[in-house]
């Protein structure tokens, strides 16, 4: 099996409900060539794009993949033209006041990766409320990776390691690689088994650097808003094509 996705929108097979991943995580990238392909503003292919989350969302739900991690907005993408960078936080809002009425009814419970506290505070006091609710669902989680970037996150979870033995809560030779995860912003959550590039950008734009460390990659030349849930369907299909060793020998 190659790096790369087939670049048909379908592939032959079937999804084994019995293997499914746990964790899948993507890279919403695209939107912006969706949009000049049309020739429309960027900022439709956000909104497209915030759409097809939704959609994606609720299928993985309904197949039963219990975390779905996305990467919304990274610590690089502040580099944007302003305008494009608060229609992106407008559409972020917008999606997660519908979110807010939705997601007990759809089951899908909402956390958020990254630093917050550097987003307008309207936006804060959102997310703050969609955690609440959060944490009396049990569906599927979503988690929306705003304002993140890994080497952000490491950073972050190696000064609160310091921090903590500073205080004398524990010593440097104590840390383990599970003691160090759970520093991160994905404490407490599996690995992804699979992490989806669509757009036709084989790289990983600073995203999940700690958790991707066994993770399968699928990259294909989809464009996000252009991503269903057959684009899924076929990730699903070809990682579970794939001989996940870790380092040691087939059985
Ligand atoms: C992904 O789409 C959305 C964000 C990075 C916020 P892009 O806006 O990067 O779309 P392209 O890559 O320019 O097509
Ligand atoms: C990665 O896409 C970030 C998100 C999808 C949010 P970018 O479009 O920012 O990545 P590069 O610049 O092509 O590496
Ligand atoms: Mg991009």
């Amino acid at each position: 099996m190659g790096l790369f996705g087939s670049k048909k929108s379908h592939q032959a097979g079937q999804v084994d409900m019995s293997r499914l991943p746990r964790h899948i995580a993507i890279i919403m990238d695209g939107n912006g060539r969706w949009a000049k392909q049309r020739g429309l503003p960027r900022t439709a292919g956000h909104k497209a794009g915030a759409e097809v989350f939704r959609r994606i969302a609720t299928y993985c739900r309904k197949l039963g993949v219990e975390y779905l991690t996305v990467y919304a907005f990274s610590t690089e993408n502040w580099k944007r033209p302003a305008d494009e960078v608060s229609t992106i936080m407008g559409l972020l809002g917008q999606y997660i006041r519908e979110a807010v009425a939705s997601m007990e009814q759809e089951q899908i419970r909402l956390k958020f990766f990254g630093d917050v506290s550097a987003l307008d505070p309207e936006l804060q006091q959102l997310i703050a409320k969609t955690n609440e609710i959060s944490s009396h669902i049990q569906g599927c989680q979503a988690n929306i990776c705003l304002n993140y970037g890994g080497r952000d996150e490491l950073i972050r979870g190696a000064r609160a390691f310091a921090a903590d033995c500073a205080a004398g809560k524990c010593r440097p030779e104590d840390l383990t690689e599970a003691m160090f995860g759970n520093y991160l912003y994905s404490a407490g959550i599996p690995d992804p088994e699979l992490i989806i590039r669509p757009s036709g950008e084989i790289r990983l734009s600073n995203f999940l650097l700690w958790q991707c460390a066994y993770s399968e990659f699928y990259f294909c030349d989809t464009l996000w808003p252009d991503f269903t849930e057959q684009t899924l369907d076929a990730a699903i299909i070809d990682y579970q094509k794939r001989d996940r060793r870790f380092g040691g020998i087939k059985k």
